[in-house]
């Protein structure tokens, strides 16, 4: 590997493009990263620092704005992938403002590839997610499952932007689409985790500031689904699994032969956990309590959905490390660390 390598990484600042800011440099390379801090605190690249020990190059600015991001790339010097997380991602915020949804989604992964284009620089990672399958018919759910129709304006932004992908990829890009499940957890240090911005939207941040005693309650969203318990069924991968995944897939890339290329894996546990399991884990894994009501439905939700991981654990070499319990203690620290409790 060539160690000094330059890796764009958008939306670097974070939940997720942080803990992967990390594990680029754990394997050697330089990631640039590009942020506006629209959904993102400069914590995060505090965070990165204290653990690798290292500054990394940041550039503030709007992947909508191509002459930003031409800049960026013009002055950041030869970058030879682009991790692209820059994105909104809130089913629930997704149903309240779709056209936001739209013009930052598509826009940004849009204006990213023309500049690419432009600066000749060929391979990209990019942050899809499950939501793509909408409701699968059959769980687990592999890569060749037919796109059903996205049960939110976030998840139709991911369909669009894969497709967007695969008309594109052929005009001289080398492409992983990799769609996640459902990631959380945070760095074991507890110096990098979610930080969201105002009253959560995801459900393991709300928990984890609802047990700190800033949100009153947990509600959860329905418990009439056809689900064993009634409640939604999603798969739970840690942050750092997730993270660790891109550089695999960044390695992929460029060992592979060939101009064109499009690909997309899965990144999932392959196990499915239902709400009100994960809820009871959390209270077991932390001893904290947890006050919580059953509450409606949330429009967008999906019922059931889960990994079949295989092909990426076949091709990507990659598997997940942290169990459910990791995802949850981690979370639970970071939150502590955050708020400064000592409970
Ligand atoms: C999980 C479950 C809620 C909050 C997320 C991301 C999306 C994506 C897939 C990639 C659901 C329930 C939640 C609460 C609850 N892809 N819930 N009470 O909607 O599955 O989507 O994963 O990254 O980007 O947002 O995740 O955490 O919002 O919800 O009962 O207060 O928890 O109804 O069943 P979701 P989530």
């Amino acid at each position: 590997m060539d160690s000094t390598k330059k890796i764009l990484v958008t939306g670097g600042a974070g939940y997720i493009g942080s803990h992967t800011v990390v594990e680029l440099i754990n394997a050697g390379y330089e990631p640039v990263i590009v942020d506006n801090f629209s959904r993102s605190d400069k914590t995060l690249t505090e965070g990165i620092e204290k653990i690798t020990g290292q500054r990394v190059k940041l550039f503030e600015g709007d992947c909508c704005d191509k002459t930003f991001l031409a800049q960026v790339f013009k002055s950041a010097g030869p970058i030879s992938s682009v991790l692209h997380f820059a994105a909104y991602k809130s089913v629930g915020e997704s149903v309240e403002k779709p056209l936001d949804y739209y013009r930052n989604n598509l826009g940004s992964l849009v204006t990213l590839l023309e500049v690419m284009q432009e600066y000749k620089v060929h391979d990209l990672i990019f942050s899809s997610s499950c939501t793509v399958y909408g409701q699968p018919d059959q769980i687990p759910v592999n890569e060749s499952a037919p796109f059903k129709r996205a049960e939110s304006p976030y998840g139709a932004t991911k369909q669009v932007c894969e497709r967007i992908l695969e008309d594109a990829y052929s005009t001289g890009f080398r492409i992983v689409s990799l769609r996640y499940f459902n990631p959380v957890g945070a760095h074991p240090t507890a110096l990098l985790g979610e930080l969201p911005i105002g009253t959560p939207n995801n459900l393991v941040p709300y928990i984890t500031q609802t047990a700190a005693g800033i949100r009153e309650k947990l509600t959860v969203f329905g418990s009439d689904y056809d689900t064993p318990d009634g409640s939604c069924i999603r798969d739970f991968i840690h942050v750092v699994d997730v993270a660790k995944a891109h550089v695999k897939a960044m390695e992929f890339l460029s060992s592979g032969s060939g101009s064109n290329m499009f690909e997309v894996f899965n990144l999932g546990t392959g196990i499915g956990v239902s709400v009100l399991q994960l809820i009871d884990k959390f209270i077991k894994v932390t001893g904290v309590k947890l006050p919580f009501v059953i509450g409606a439905r949330r429009s967008g939700d999906v019922e059931k959905v889960y990994a079949d991981p295989a092909k990426v654990n076949d091709q990507l070499k990659w598997k997940t490390v942290y169990s459910l319990e990791d995802s949850l203690l981690h979370a639970w620290q970071w939150e502590k660390k955050i708020r400064n409790l000592v409970v």
